[in-house]
């Protein structure tokens, strides 16, 4: 198993709820909840309630205002994501899309993402498979196997998650995730193999030339599930053993 690195994760979450509390919102802070019992991270939360009507109007990154940019770096930068949506009209949010227009097109490379949705239905659920899974894998980002889905009943009015199932579920995608996570401190190297590759490629073979990536991250151990859910839960994972 690997070893939790001294180096806290840089995590960016982002958000693609528009409205003010969101459900999404909520689901994306519980996954950042959890992943912080076991792990150092720093978090940098974009809200699309926020941001959107500063991105709705710009066609160009250079249109777009400066915290927006800065939403942008941070996202090129980060170590890992964890990206959350309602689902409207059975995909994510048009704003949400919109920002990711402006990401650079390889800087997601190899960047695990854990995906995360709310929709006000359970047959909406493969929205994780079938519209963010291939979103992020175009960018060739780590998609995490686990996602998590979520509908209106599984909160409160006020919007804290109240069902067990979901709970479980954010533990479970948080353990499967952290052993593929903790490679993320790696990331510099990572960062700095595939800017090289890409300026290599600029120059000699064009922009639209795929990026090698042989020897640009060792190859991930098994994760130890059982390890990983014990540094979540440890008590509750004794107690029912015992
Ligand atoms: C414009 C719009 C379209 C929606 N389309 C869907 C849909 O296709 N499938 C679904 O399950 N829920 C749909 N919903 C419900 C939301 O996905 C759901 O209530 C979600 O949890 C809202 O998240 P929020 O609280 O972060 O805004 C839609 C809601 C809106 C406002």
């Amino acid at each position: 198993m690997s070893t939790p690195s001294d180096q806290p994760l840089n995590i960016v979450a982002v958000s693609g709820g528009l409205n003010t509390p969101s459900k999404t919102e909520s689901l994306v802070q519980n996954i950042l909840n959890e992943l912080s019992v076991a792990t150092q991270i720093n978090v940098h939360f974009i809200k699309l309630s926020e941001i959107g009507p500063l991105l709705g109007g710009a066609i160009y990154r250079n249109q777009l205002p400066q915290r927006v940019q800065d939403d942008l770096a941070a996202i090129e930068s980060a170590d890992a994501l964890i990206v959350g949506t309602p689902v409207y009209r059975a995909s994510f949010t048009g704003l949400f899309k919109h920002l990711f227009d402006f990401v650079e097109q390889t800087a997601l490379v190899d960047v695990p993402v854990l995906l995360a949705a709310s929709g006000g239905s359970d047959r909406h659920a493969l929205v994780l498979e079938h519209q963010l899974r291939p979103l992020f894998s175009f960018f060739q980002a780590q998609t995490l196997p686990i996602g998590v889905y979520a509908t209106d009943k599984d909160f409160t009015p006020e919007y804290t998650v109240k069902s067990e199932e979901l709970k479980q579920r954010i533990t479970l995608a948080v353990a499967r995730a952290l052993p593929i996570l903790e490679w993320a401190p790696a990331k510099g190297h990572r960062a700095q193999v595939i800017k090289d590759k890409t300026q290599q490629a600029n120059q000699q073979l064009g922009i639209n030339k795929q990026i090698e990536q042989d020897d640009v991250l060792p190859s991930a151990a098994v994760p130890d599930l059982d390890a990983a859910e014990n540094r979540l839960h440890a008590k509750t994972q004794k107690a029912s053993v015992a």
